[in-house]
C-alpha cells in the first residue's frame, strides 16, 4: 500500500461518525447532495444514499482515497480495453457489448449481436420448426443474468417459454422436462468455456431426452452460446447455431453477450436492444462523472466505510418488487466472485476485509422473516432497498401503495430507531444505514442501467481496495477435487473418505 493510500485510510478512520439523524440536522443540503436522480432512456432512477453515514468530510476523504488508488486511470483502463484482469492478462470488455469501450471490441460485439439477432428472428419465424419452449442450460454467470432478466421482464407473456437449468442435480432438469414438450423445445447450451461439468452433463441429458422423445435431429435443436466455438463444434453443434462472444467478457458480466440469448428470444430484439441502451447510459455516467458525483463510486464509498471502517461483514439487498426477486442471487455472484479476494493487485495480502457477504430477499416477505435482526440484532447490516414507482401489477393500486409504504418505512425505522427506557426488548437502537434505489419504472432500459450500476459499483470497490475483481481462482480447488473423486483412486481426509463410503461413491 502506497503512503498516499495509507494516509487516505488513516484520515478516513479518524473521522467521527455522528448518528444519521444528526447528519440530517447538521446539513440541510444533505438530501440534495446524496439523493441524485439519473435520467435514463427508460425513465429516471433515484439513488438515495442520504441514510448512510456519508457526509461532506467523509466524501472528501474517500475522494482522496479514489485519487490515491488511481481510480480515474483504472476506470479508463477498463473502458479502453486494457488488460485490467492482470492475473489472467486480459481485458474485461462487458461494456463493449453495450457499445462503450475499445472500438475493435465494440465492433466485434456488434457483429456477434447481429448474428444472434439473425438466429433469433429465424427461430421466431419457424426456421427450426415450431419452438414454444427454450431450455437454457448454463451455470453461474451463464445462468444467473438470463434468469434474473427473464423472470423480471417476461411476466406479461414471453415469445418463448424459457426454463433456465443450472444445477447438476437431475431434479432441476427433470423439472424443465416436465414443463416442456420435446417436439417444440429448443436447447441452449450456455458456457463461456464449454467445458463446465454441470452444463455439459445437463446438455447431454437434454439431448438424450429429445432423442428418447423421437425428435429426429436432436442436435438440430441445439444452440451454443460460448466463447469457445471450437469446443461446441466438437461437441456436435452445427456452426450456424453457435453464437460466439469474446473471451474478454467475464462469465459474471456476460448476460449482455450471446449468453443473453434467452432474454432476446423471450422478449424480442427491440427489448434486448433497450436493455443494452440502458446499461450504456449508466456506462456513460460512470465514464464521465467525477468524484462523489459518480454514483457507482459514491456507493462504493459507503460500501468501503461499512466494510472496512465499521467492520460490517454482510450487506443486505431487498427488492420491494416481486419481479426483482432474483436480484440478490445475481448480485451475490457479481460481488462475491469479483471481490471475495485476499491479495492485492501486487499479490500482497490485503490490508483489511474485502467483499462482505451479499444476501437479501424480497419485500415485504423479508420483513416477516429476517428484518428482526436488521432492527435489533447485534450485527450492523447496511441495506439497499430497490423499488419501482410504477407498479408491475394491474390489481387494486392499494397493493403497490402498501408495498412502497413498507419499503420507505423500513429505511425510516432503521435510521430513527425508538428508545424505550422501561423495556429493552422493545427498544430499537436506530442509526442503521440504508440506501434506496427508486426506479420510475422497471423496464428493459432501467433494468439494464440497474445491473450496470452494480457492475461499476463492484469495480469501484475493487479499485478502492486495490484488488483484481476479474479473476476467480477460488472456485477451482473444489472442482479439481470433485474430478479426482469422479476418477477414483485418490485418498482424502478421514471425514471425506467416510462421507464417500456412506454415499457408496468410494
Ligand atoms: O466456477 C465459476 C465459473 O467459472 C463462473 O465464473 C462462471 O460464470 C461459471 O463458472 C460458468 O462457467 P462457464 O460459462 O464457462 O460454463
Amino acid at each position: 500500500m502506497s503512503e498516499s493510500v495509507k494516509a487516505a485510510w488513516d484520515e478516513l478512520r479518524a473521522l467521527p461518525s455522528p448518528r444519521l439523524e444528526a447528519l440530517f440536522a447538521q446539513d440541510t443540503g444533505r438530501l440534495d447532495r446524496l439523493a441524485s436522480k439519473l435520467e435514463l432512456p427508460g425513465g429516471a432512477i433515484l439513488f438515495d444514499w442520504s441514510k448512510t453515514h456519508l457526509d461532506e468530510a467523509r466524501l472528501a476523504a474517500f475522494t482522496g482515497l479514489a485519487e490515491a488508488t488511481g481510480f480515474a486511470a483504472r476506470r479508463d483502463a477498463l473502458l479502453s480495453g486494457e488488460a485490467v484482469n492482470t492475473t489472467e492478462g486480459r481485458a474485461a470488455e462487458h461494456t463493449a457489448q453495450r457499445g462503450v469501450g475499445d472500438e475493435q471490441a465494440v465492433d466485434e460485439a456488434a457483429m456477434f449481436h447481429a448474428r444472434m439477432h439473425g438466429l433469433i428472428e429465424a427461430v421466431h419465424q419457424g426456421a427450426l420448426g415450431e419452438i414454444k419452449h427454450l431450455i437454457h442450460i448454463g451455470i453461474g454467470g451463464s445462468a444467473l443474468g438470463p434468469a434474473l432478466v427473464v423472470d423480471a421482464l417476461a411476466r406479461d407473456g414471453a415469445m418463448v417459454d424459457v426454463h433456465i437449468v443450472s444445477n447438476i442435480d437431475g431434479c432441476a432438469l427433470e423439472g424443465a422436462f416436465e414443463a416442456c414438450d420435446p417436439a417444440t423445445t429448443l436447447i441452449a447450451v450456455a458456457s463461456k468455456t464449454f467445458t463446465t461439468t454441470e452444463t455439459m452433463t445437463n446438455a447431454s441429458s437434454a439431448l438424450a431426452w429429445l432423442r428418447e422423445n423421437s425428435v429426429d435431429d436432436p442436435y438440430g435443436r441445439v444452440v451454443a452460446l460460448t466463447a469457445n466455438p471450437d469446443a461446441a463444434v466438437e461437441w456436435g453443434v452445427d456452426e450456424t447455431r453457435i453464437l460466439p462472444f469474446a473471451e474478454s467478457v467475464g462469465g459474471r458480466y456476460s448476460l449482455w453477450s450471446s449468453i443473453g440469448f434467452p432474454i432476446a428470444l423471450a422478449l424480442g430484439w427491440p427489448d434486448f436492444a433497450e436493455f443494452l441502451d440502458g446499461a450504456a447510459a449508466m456506462d456513460a455516467h460512470f465514464r464521465d462523472a467525477d468524484g462523489a458525483d459518480n454514483l457507482p463510486l459514491r456507493a462504493a464509498f459507503a460500501d468501503q466505510y461499512y466494510t472496512r471502517i465499521r467492520g460490517c461483514q454482510t450487506r443486505g439487498v431487498f427488492a420491494y418488487d416481486e419481479r426483482l426477486r432474483l436480484l440478490p442471487d445475481y448480485l451475490q455472484q457479481l460481488e462475491m466472485e469479483s471481490n471475495g479476494k485476499s491479495v492485492t493487485l501486487d499479490g500482497a495480502p490485503v490490508d483489511g476485509p474485502t467483499a462482505p457477504i451479499t444476501w437479501g430477499g424480497v419485500g415485504t416477505d423479508a420483513q416477516h422473516a429476517v428484518f428482526q435482526l436488521l432492527h435489533q440484532g447485534t450485527n450492523l447490516v447496511p441495506v439497499d432497498f430497490i423499488a419501482s414507482i410504477a407498479p408491475g401489477d394491474a390489481l387494486d393500486p392499494a397493493h403497490h401503495r402498501i408495498l412502497l409504504s413498507n419499503c420507505f418505512a423500513q429505511g425510516a425505522a432503521l435510521m430513527a430507531g425508538r428508545a424505550n427506557a422501561d423495556d429493552g426488548a422493545r427498544a430499537y437502537p436506530g442509526d442503521r444505514p440504508s440506501s434506496t434505489i427508486l426506479l420510475d419504472d422497471l423496464n428493459p432500459a432501467t433494468l439494464g442501467a440497474l445491473i450496470a450500476f452494480h457492475e461499476h459499483r463492484t469495480f469501484a470497490n475493487a479499485v478502492l481496495m486495490e484488488i483484481n475483481p476479474f479473476d476467480q481462482f477460488g472456485v477451482e480447488l473444489g472442482k479439481e477435487i470433485a474430478k479426482q473423486i469422479e476418477k477414483g483412486g485418490a485418498q482424502f481426509d478421514a471425514s471425506t473418505e467416510a462421507l464417500l463410503a456412506a454415499a457408496g461413491i468410494a
